[in-house]
Formats: structure tokens, sequence, C-alpha cells
């Protein structure tokens, strides 16, 4: 079998379809090398002293894991110098980390979430970075947070990395998903997949039913009605399945659909929900969208959606695109 690196994949993507200028390749490969560092820390894991708190807080009040702090760093170090960003974002930092003025500047943000899954590092389960690409708009120097509040439908590129049992790369520059496989001995991504399909229907679910009691009324009725199987409205029996890093529970959807949901609830009735906006539900809406599937807070397009903060929450329906239409039918009917 022929093996195509991401290397080639990327310079492909340019010459077929011109979707790839070479700073957005180049940062492309950065974060996909700074993962790379990521997943070997990873691995290590006791013998790396990397497991437990930093104990410190993010700016969303979660105590920061080792591994958030250690992801964020990579992250950074990689991408500062190479001169295609602008500046960074991260759920790790209050505010933007804008390009040093030692260094060149390029003409990309970079917004990630360098650690996903956080309460499952020290369990050994599934963990993963997340990231999504802004092209900064105008050709002032300066960046300021308001340049990154652009709606989800302006990324040139999304992606993720999933530290499990393989270490993969997902990404979207716009045309499709593409999976890459990190080969442990030559260590290089290599492509395994192309054009991955969400199936249009499913019977499988994500959701962290322990929240039921606080959910809204047309999702505790989309989800009842799964419950209720064969004998229910629905007419077939549903699974359950919820790993608790979105990262895994949304490859899971990509390799073979599925709906996941984290709604709006009522433990915090001021915030939209507990996912982020920009650097989790738009990255991931993007990739669900090329595959196929959808993505909506239950009433709009997460892709549409204007950002007004950096660290915007937001609720978040996606996966299977039947399914997601009827949670979004389900949200019309309640008014
Ligand atoms: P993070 O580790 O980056 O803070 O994100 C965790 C998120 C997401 O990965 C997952 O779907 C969700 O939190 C799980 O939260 P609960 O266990 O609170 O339901
Ligand atoms: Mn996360
Ligand atoms: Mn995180």
């Amino acid at each position: 079998m022929k093996r195509i690196s991401l290397t080639q994949y990327l310079v492909e993507q340019q010459r077929e379809h011109g979707l790839i200028p070479s700073q957005l390749r180049l940062l492309i490969e950065v974060v996909a090398r700074a993962c790379k560092h990521i997943a070997i820390a990873v691995n290590k894991g006791a013998l790396g002293e990397v497991l437990g708190s930093a104990g410190t807080e993010n700016v969303q009040g979660e105590v920061q894991k080792k591994l958030d702090v250690i992801s964020n760093e990579v992250l950074i170090e990689a991408n500062e110098w190479g001169g295609h960003l602008a500046a960074m974002a991260s759920e790790e930092m209050d505010s933007i980390h804008v390009v040093p003025n030692r260094y060149p500047q390029g003409e990309y943000m970079l917004l990630f979430d360098p650690l996903d899954g956080s309460s499952n590092i020290d369990v050994n389960v599934s963990i993963g970075t997340i990231f999504s690409v802004l092209r900064k708009i105008g050709h002032a120097r300066g960046v300021s947070e308001q340049d990154f509040l652009q709606p989800g439908k302006q990324q040139a590129a999304a992606g993720y990395c999933v530290y499990g049992p393989q270490t993969t790369l997902v990404l979207t520059v716009g045309n499709g998903v593409a999976l890459f496989t990190l080969d442990r001995e030559t260590g290089s991504w290599v492509l395994t997949q192309q054009d991955l399909r969400i199936p249009e229907d499913t019977k499988e679910f994500a959701i962290n039913m322990s929240n039921r009691r606080h959910w809204a009324a047309p999702v505790t009725r989309y989800i009842d009605e799964c419950l209720a199987g064969k004998h229910g409205p629905r007419g077939k029996d549903f699974n359950m399945r919820w790993v608790g890093s979105m990262v895994a529970d949304v490859h899971r959807i990509l390799s073979r659909g599925g709906v996941f949901l984290y709604p709006w609830d009522a433990r915090e009735p001021g915030q939209a929900g507990k996912l982020r906006l920009m650097y989790e539900a738009n990255p991931m809406a993007f990739l669900v969208e090329q595959a196929g599937g959808a993505a909506t807070n239950g009433r709009e397009r997460i892709l549409d959606l204007v950002p007004t903060r950096l660290h915007e929450r937001v609720s978040v329906v996606l996966g299977s695109k039947h399914e997601v239409e009827r949670v979004l039918a389900y949200h019309r009917e309640a008014g």
C-alpha cells in the first residue's frame, strides 16, 4: 500500500483545489507536530509526572490539570515563531496571545482546547486536542479579541487529535474530512481514511444522563423517546455511549454515526451550555458538516452563530443529520 503523509496530502490539496496556501500548510503541520509532543507526554503518564492537578484555575473557574497546562505551552511554543500566525487563543488563557514583535506576523489566528477531556486524564481514557483556524481580517499589524469573534462558517481549517489506543488526527480544510494515524516508528502522520461520512440515521446517542432532571423539555422529550425503544414513538431500540471527552465522543460519531448532545441545563441557567463555542463547538461543527452531518444549538446552526466573547459557551447537538433535525423540530414545536 502506498502511504500518503500529512505533508503530501496538504501539498496535493493545494495543487488540486487551491485550498491550502503555504502559511496554512505550515500552521497545520506545526499543530500536528505539537500534538505528537502532547501524545508523548500523555503516553508517559505517571512516569512523566504529568498526572494530577496543576493547582491553578483557568478563566472558567475549572481546576487545571498538569496536562492542560503542558499542552497549552507546547502549542504556544510550537506556533509562535513560524510567521504563520497573528495570534492564538486557548481555553487555558484568559485573553488572546498575540505573536511577540520579534517574530513576523502571519495571516492566521489559531484557537485551541489544548487538552479536551481533562477528567479522563488520570483514569487512562481517551483525551485529545481540538483546534480551529481563522483568517486575520485586515492588514493592520495589531490583533484584538474582537478580530477573533467571527462565526464558525469562516473557519479556514479545523481538526482534532485523539490520544487513545491509536493517536489520530482528523482534519478539514473545507473539502471533506481526512483521518491520519500516527506511525510511532517513523514519527509521521499517515493518511488512513479519506472522506469520512456520517450516516444520516443512527440508533446511538451520547449525553450525560445524570443531568436529565436539569434539561429543557425538548431535550428530555427526545432522549425519553430514544429510551422508550422499539415500543415507543421511535419504533426502534437505541444504544447509548458516553466517553466524557468530547473528542472521543465526536470521533465515534465521525466513525460510525450517532448523535451527541451537551444541551443547556438548569444547573447554570445563565450560561448557554457547558461547551465553548470558539474552540470546541465550532471546529467540531465544521468537521461534522463536512462529513455530511449537522450541528445546532437547538435553534440555530452552530456555524452561523456570531460570538460575542472568546470563552462564550453554547448548547451543542451534533451528528447524524436526521436526528439533529428531529431535535431542532422538538425545540421549534416547544416555541
Ligand atoms: P475540557 O476537559 O476541555 O474542560 O472539556 C470537557 C468537556 C467535554 O470534553 C466533555 O464532553 C464534557 O466536558 C464532559 O463534562 P461532564 O463530565 O461535566 O458532563
Ligand atoms: Mn474541552
Ligand atoms: Mn480542555
